[in-house]
């Protein structure tokens, strides 16, 4: 975690309001990163759906409970403190309040489940795959099935999609998969790449930036960052959503190869071990990160990745 100075602050705020004003025409509106507000729908040019006017939630016991759903998925650590080990939220990694097309919204995967995941080689559920969320990408424990977190949590998600079409993968759904880099993804240069790109907001060490205890950046690695176990630490899913989504306020600006180049960068980290480490890195790896991309277990500039990582769990192993 670095210290935030204010001169850092400024330059971040206003990159990111600079951002804001300039955007493509009215495609992109930045909501300050945790202000808990998520912005009205804006116009796109999916052709598929667009999801209801945030404004327009219900006045009554169900529109309460979609309203906790996204205030649990803006504010994640606030409203859900026994069940996230990171200071992250739910909107780090979905934008936008979980609207955003290509942001893996949660509007399109609504109407994707049950579906089976190699992952945990079943079909899982709606709540098997919130709960999933919650161990790897939160650094956390699973809240109970019927726990009021995931009720609310799939009240939004239901909100947000009605109208769409169910089992249909819509414009838009997940992070669009790069095609395989024309030269095999670099460490060195994308460092670079992360220096001139990210490293403002996220921090030169990668931890991200808080004022007074409230993350204002997430971190990229370390141990306030998503475990091994998580989606974004495979480096085509994280190329993928960077491409698409950062830097903040001017996505789509880095090619191709500068995106793989800095995912490759980003997870040759340490960070949160697997909670499904079996107290053997080798075997932990056979298991569950048997591919030549997968980082865990592989050794970078003499690290072997995975085998100084805190335990899973972050913060709340302390309770
Ligand atoms: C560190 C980033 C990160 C965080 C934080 C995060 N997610 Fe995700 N989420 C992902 C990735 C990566 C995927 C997989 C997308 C893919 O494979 O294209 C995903 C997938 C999902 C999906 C399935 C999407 C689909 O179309 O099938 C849902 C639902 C979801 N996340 C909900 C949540 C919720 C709820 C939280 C908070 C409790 C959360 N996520 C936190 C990165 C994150
Ligand atoms: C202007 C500030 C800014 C810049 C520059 C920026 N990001 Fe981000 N990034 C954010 C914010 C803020 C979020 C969380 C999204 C939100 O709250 O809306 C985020 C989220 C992320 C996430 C998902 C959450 C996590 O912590 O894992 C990743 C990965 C990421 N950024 C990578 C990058 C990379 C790589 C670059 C450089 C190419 C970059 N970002 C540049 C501000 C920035």
């Amino acid at each position: 975690m670095m210290e935030l100075n204010f001169m850092r602050l400024a330059q971040a705020a206003l990159i990111l309001s600079v951002a804001g004003a300039s955007g493509a025409g009215a495609q992109t509106q930045l909501p300050a990163p945790d202000s808990g507000t998520p912005i009205a729908p804006v116009a796109t040019t999916n052709k598929d759906f667009t999801p209801p006017d945030a404004r327009s939630i219900p006045d009554n016991e169900f529109g309460a409970m979609v309203r906790k759903g996204q205030d649990i998925f803006m504010r994640t650590g606030e409203y859900t403190k026994d069940y996230v080990g990171n200071s992250m939220n739910c909107a780090s990694c979905h934008l936008d309040a979980g609207r955003r097309e290509d942001s893996s919204p949660l509007w399109a995967a609504y109407v994707l489940y049950p579906a089976y995941r190699a992952k945990n080689n079943r079909v899982n559920t709606l709540t098997e795959r919130l709960q999933g969320c919650f161990q790897y990408s939160m650094n956390g424990i699973a809240p109970p099935a019927d726990s009021e977190t995931i009720i609310a949590l799939q009240s939004y998600m239901y909100w947000l999609a009605q109208g769409a079409p169910t089992g249909v993968k819509l414009e838009g759904q997940g992070y669009p998969r790069l095609e395989e880099p024309e030269q095999k993804p670099d460490f060195v240069r994308g460092e670079r790449v992360y220096e001139q790109n990210c490293a403002l907001c996220h921090g030169t060490d990668g931890g991200g930036q808080k004022v007074e205890g409230k993350m204002v950046f997430p971190a990229l690695w370390g141990d306030d960052s998503f475990n091994w176990g998580a989606g974004m630490h495979s480096v085509s899913t994280a190329a993928a959503f960077i491409k698409a989504n950062m830097p903040l306020g001017k996505a789509g600006t880095l090619t191709d190869q500068e995106a793989w180049d800095v995912a490759q960068y980003m997870n040759s980290h340490e960070r949160p071990q697997d909670p499904r480490y079996d107290g053997s890195l080798e075997a932990t790896r056979k298991q569950f990160h048997d591919e030549p991309s997968d980082l865990y277990g592989m050794s970078v500039n003499g690290k072997i990745l995975g085998q100084n990582a805190t335990p899973a769990g972050g913060t709340l192993r302390n309770k």
